[in-house]
């Protein structure tokens, strides 16, 4: 069962209230929430104060992806805020271990991300105590871009470890995946697609999920 998580850096936010209403009466499973700091990726977007707010109008899984410098300073604000998910980067956690067991000890499942470059090697040790692993499929920062194949196998390769160790850690995947590209990530291995400028950047967001919903398991 492939889940779907609309993210909100392509909505619209003067309605950003009525536009997570309409992806999850569409039925998506997750909303992904992009939380940028300037410093690890060039663009800035919103902290725990706007998870509070959304946590009052949805029921969705709020799947926080922190694409910050020491991510250990929000972990709190994020879990009181209403989160039920995050998401560090490998690239930017110098204590890895520990962000991902602070992340657990506030009741939430946790994760680590990889830029397209990023080998697997790193989460090696750490995949064990894994909840997800986030592979960026476009260099992050900015919603709308290319999806990178070169991240295709591996997608593949996790998926494999994941199934011969009989994990049940989830593969999410990010960034560029629309009506072409879920498909390509689904057959690879992928779990969670997360959708930006394919579900918000479109005249009808909810068409846009159902029409994404039917690619993923074409
Ligand atoms: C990029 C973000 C993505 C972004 C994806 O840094 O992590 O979640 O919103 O946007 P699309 O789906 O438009 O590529
Ligand atoms: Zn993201």
């Amino acid at each position: 069962m492939i889940q779907l998580a609309p993210s909100i850096l392509s909505a619209d936010f003067s309605r950003l209230g009525e536009q997570v209403r309409l992806v999850e009466d569409a039925g998506a499973e997750v909303l992904h929430i992009d939380v940028m700091d300037g410093h690890f990726v060039p663009n800035l977007t919103f902290g725990p104060a706007l998870v509070k707010s959304l946590r009052a109008h949805s029921s969705m899984r709020f799947d926080v992806h922190l694409m910050v410098e020491a991510p250990e300073l929000f972990i709190s604000d994020f879990a009181a805020a209403g989160a039920d998910h995050i998401t560090v980067h490998l690239e930017a956690a110098s204590h890895l271990h520990r962000v991902i067991q602070q992340i657990k000890e506030h009741g939430m499942t946790a994760g680590v991300s990889l830029n397209p470059a990023t080998p697997l090697d790193g989460i090696k040790y750490i995949l064990q105590d894994l909840d997800m692993v986030l592979l960026m499929t476009v260099n992050p920062g900015f919603g709308g871009q290319k999806f990178i194949a070169n991240v295709i196998p591996k997608i593949q390769v996790l998926h494999r470890h994941l199934k011969q160790t009989g994990s049940s850690c989830l593969i999410e995947v990010d960034g560029g995946i629309n009506l072409e590209t879920a498909p390509v990530a689904v057959k690879a291995g992928a779990n969670i697609l997360v959708a930006g400028a394919a579900i918000f950047a479109q005249p009808d967001p909810k068409q846009a999920v159902e029409k994404l919903r039917q690619a993923a398991h074409s």
